[in-house]
């Protein structure tokens, strides 16, 4: 069975997970009133992948004999400055969550529990591919510019 301490770091990931969601969405909603129809799907697509994990981590928790609680999330932000402030946003964020992740891996070690352990490690993968994605979407909106903002709409339309 998981502990209460651990317990405690992972609802508070969920909580973190929920909140992504919410705030990914609110980018989408912000996007598409922005005109930005691509990148407003691409962040509804990110919206529901963080939703999925929320709901990964809570099944784990169950698993273990925890229990999952939905502790009520803080408000996201409303708007930004521009398609390029949003994806910046979208970086510095999940470079907080990353850290998040990796502190629930340090306290899993602690801990002698390899299973939240391993569990987490996957997302730490997972987390590494998000920062890499995110990151190389505001390099090519930079270099894009402007004039080049209409062709990565288009791109970012594309993600399945
Ligand atoms: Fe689920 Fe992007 O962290």
């Amino acid at each position: 069975m998981i502990s209460e301490k651990l317990q405690k770091f992972v609802n508070d990931q969920i909580a973190a997970e929920m909140w992504s969601s919410n705030l990914y969405l609110q980018m989408s909603f912000f996007l598409r009133h922005e005109g930005w129809d691509g990148a407003a799907h691409w962040m509804e697509q990110q919206s529901n992948e963080e939703r999925g994990h929320a709901l990964k981590m809570a099944s784990y928790l169950l698993s273990r004999g925890g229990a999952a609680n939905l502790s009520q999330t803080d408000d996201v932000p409303q708007s930004w400055a521009s398609v390029l402030d949003v994806f910046e946003n979208v970086c510095s964020h999940e470079c907080k969550v990353s850290e998040m992740i990796n502190e629930i891996v340090e306290a899993a070690i602690a801990e002698k529990d390899y299973a939240t352990e391993n569990f987490f490690r996957g997302f730490v993968d997972e987390q590494v591919e998000e920062e890499e994605t995110a990151f190389a979407i505001v390099d090519k909106l930079k270099k894009a510019g402007d004039a080049g903002l209409f062709f990565m709409d288009a791109e970012l339309g594309r993600r399945k």
